[in-house]
């Protein structure tokens, strides 16, 4: 039987996540793409007076945008990890942290912008689309969705090498592109980078791309 890997993560290897990368989370804001997008969208007029964001580890950006932004009315966020939950929900009281799935997030309501930034590799194909619905569900018409993730030529499956007992892949692919299809999303800002940092020709593997498209039903009838 396909291992269910939304559950693997569900059931620890989310908090395994957080337990190694702790340490590393909102070290540096400055070189955050989504950050740096979010400023690129203010600079260019957006106001949104929610913002949501779906993998959100310990709410790591949602606190640094609300250190920026304080005008910003709502900021919530949901992991599937406990510990990254709890760890948030402490350091940083005034964000509405739960813990639950991209696939059926436990949060209410529509926002200006919804971040999801490198967890729909990690989804287990067979709830893939679960995910997307439930994502463009949460992002109000003529918001905006920031999705950033890996960007190789082609769709790729890579072996997750912290767990050998038990296969789990990175699945890698342009999931901008995917709301793109939906025909009402459009690409406003986008910025291709390598993950890993590295200067010079960027390795298919390790291209990742940060897109902010904007979802309006309005725009795609009127076409
Ligand atoms: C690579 S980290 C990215 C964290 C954060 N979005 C960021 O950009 O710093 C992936 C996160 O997704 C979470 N995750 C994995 N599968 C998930 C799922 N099905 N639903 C929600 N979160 C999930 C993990 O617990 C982890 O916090």
């Amino acid at each position: 039987m396909a291992v269910d890997q939304s559950q693997i993560f569900r059931d620890g290897e989310g908090d395994a996540w957080f337990r190694r990368n702790a340490k590393a989370l909102s070290v540096d804001h400055r070189e955050d793409q989504v950050l740096a997008a979010i400023e690129r969208l203010h600079r260019t007029g957006e106001r949104p007076q929610s913002i949501c964001e779906l993998g959100c580890a310990n709410g790591w950006r949602l606190a640094a945008i609300a250190e920026r932004y304080p005008e910003i009315g709502r900021l919530a966020g949901c992991d599937v990890s406990e510990a990254a939950i709890a760890d948030g929900s402490h350091r940083w009281p005034t964000l509405d942290l739960a813990v639950g799935p991209i696939e059926q997030p436990p949060i209410q309501g529509l926002f200006d912008v919804v971040i999801v930034s490198y967890v729909l590799h990690w989804v287990a194909r067979s709830h893939l689309s679960r995910a997307i619905a439930a994502i463009d569900t949460l992002v109000n018409d003529g918001g905006i969705l920031i999705v950033s993730d890996f960007l190789p030529d082609r769709p790729v499956a890579r072996r997750y090498h912290h767990r050998g007992d038990v296969k789990l892949y990175t699945y890698k692919q342009d999931y901008g592109a995917t709301f793109i299809a939906l025909g009402y999303y459009e690409r406003v800002d986008n910025l291709i980078f390598s993950h890993s940092g590295v200067e010079g020709e960027i390795d298919p593997q390790d291209r990742a791309q940060c897109s902010a498209l904007r979802k309006s039903f309005a725009t795609y009838e009127a076409a």
